[in-house]
């Protein structure tokens, strides 16, 4: 098996963290091919903060996300802020009530909070101040450097013997076929490279390479910046994590160094609508040949709901103009369920997608789970639960909402005028 070829198509935390996890377990002929050198300027692993949370309503992430924060405060830790962790929802949540139950009972410590103005009492810099929200602190959360910590991830792959290719040379056009066998890809510069397994780790992008239609869907994600002055910044410097369920809206601690404070919205997002180079079919998903990073253009509404998180969690700072913005590509499942498994009708492809908008967090260790599915030897559960559903006939559009982890408005498609701006 070492020296068969596998190519790995996608450098963000799915990919890198597979191709090293491979390296270890024997096989000595990887290729990690993308558009871009990782940490891949418009990707999704990308950018200087992912939060780090082991609260969740599902035991199993919870569980994994445990085992994670061990890699964080280990391998990682230079990248790594245990800034303490904040979840509140000015009513009652079914998710936030289940992630606390979960927490406590795989043994971790919560404040309760059932007003908010109790969380100046643990950080007193926090100018958020809405009686009433109810929730919980999570002093062992936090925040991590996504582009360093990818950084490093691929220096690791590197070192350990896997190639990558990146570039138009590295730019996948299409799966490459022989029957209904994947044997490869073409590229789009015309040539082709032979694999014995491809595995796809595109996130948002790998409806552009097969019909994932049933089983996930793109959406877009706001995401802002605020430049802080070294005072303002030392001011927020011990601020938590702090996410209101009933937006979706989320802020960081200002990055030390850089004193840039982000806010994003976990929410239902936006669609777009392109062709697919490789298919033909019409997706939805972020541009393959454009970096989608470099507009800085956000939806009107997206915009404000952003700026309303603004005022409501850093008041003093609501007229601050954002010295950046983007939109983060998520790949939304039904259930929030990754999607790791062998493609059920094509030999040759193995499928590591569907972060749904909470993998990063998993770096340390979500190569390990993606390596015992490829080789079978995950327990059955967890091949269920990631399994490639096949499409169901006449389903129509698949609500693809999530874990119930979600806020604000509902999924809305851009229109040809917004798309044309991003
Ligand atoms: C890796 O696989 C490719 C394609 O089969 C082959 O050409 C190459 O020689 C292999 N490399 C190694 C180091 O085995
Ligand atoms: C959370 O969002 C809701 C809905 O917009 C809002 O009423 C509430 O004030 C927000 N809470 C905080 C603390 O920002
Ligand atoms: C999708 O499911 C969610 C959660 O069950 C629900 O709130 C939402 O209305 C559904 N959306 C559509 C378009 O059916």
């Amino acid at each position: 098996m070492g020296a068969d070829a596998i190519l790995i198509i996608g450098a963000g935390v799915f990919g890198l963290s597979t191709a090293l996890e491979l390296t270890k377990r024997g096989y000595r002929n990887i290729t990690v091919l993308d558009r871009h050198v990782p940490p891949v300027v418009d990707g999704s692993s990308v950018d200087i903060s992912r939060i780090i949370r082991a609260d969740y309503a599902d035991p199993i992430y919870a569980q994994m996300a445990l085992e994670a924060q061990e890699g964080w405060s280990t391998t990682y830790s230079d990248f790594y802020h245990k800034s303490g962790f904040v979840l509140f929802s000015d009513k009652s949540n079914a998710y936030l009530q289940k992630s606390k139950e979960t927490i406590l009972e795989k043994g971790g410590y919560v404040d309760e909070l059932s007003d908010l103005s109790q969380l100046r009492r643990l950080y007193p810099a926090v100018e958020a101040n809405v009686p009433g929200a109810q929730g919980y602190h999570n002093p062992s959360g936090g925040w991590a450097d996504a582009a360093g910590s990818i950084g490093l991830l691929a220096s690791q792959c590197s070192s350990a013997g896997v190639s990558f290719i990146t570039g138009r040379r590295g730019t996948v056009h299409s799966l490459r076929r022989s029957g209904n066998k994947v044997v490869g890809v073409n590229l789009v510069d015309g040539t082709h490279l032979p694999a014995s397994q491809v595995i796809l780790a595109t996130g948002a992008w790998s409806n552009r390479l097969i019909d994932l239609s049933q089983a996930a869907a793109s959406s877009g994600q706001p995401v802002g910046f605020l430049q802080l002055t070294p005072e303002e910044a030392k001011k927020f410097a011990n601020v938590p994590v702090m996410i209101n369920f009933s937006t979706g809206v989320f802020s960081f601690p200002p990055t030390p160094g850089s004193n840039i404070l982000k806010l994003a919205r976990h929410g239902y997002g936006y669609a777009t609508e392109a062709k697919s180079e490789a298919t033909g079919r019409t997706i939805s998903g972020p541009r393959r040949d454009a970096s989608n990073a470099a507009s800085g253009y956000l939806p009107d509404d997206a915009d404000q709901a952003l700026r309303e998180g603004v005022k409501q969690l850093f008041p003093s700072l609501q007229d601050r103009p954002w010295s950046n913005r983007r939109m983060c590509w998520y790949t939304d499942t039904p259930t929030g369920d990754f999607i790791i498994d062998h493609h059920p009708t094509l030999p040759g492809l193995f499928v590591a997608t569907g972060g749904a908008g909470h993998g990063f967090k998993f770096l340390p260790v979500l190569g390990k789970y993606v390596a015992d599915c490829f080789e079978n030897k995950a327990p059955r559960e967890l091949r269920e639960k990631w399994r490639l559903k096949a499409p169901t006939d006449g389903a129509g559009t698949v609500n693809m909402s999530g874990d119930g982890s979600r806020g604000g408005p509902p999924l809305r498609k851009l229109s040809v005028l917004e798309q044309s701006k991003l």
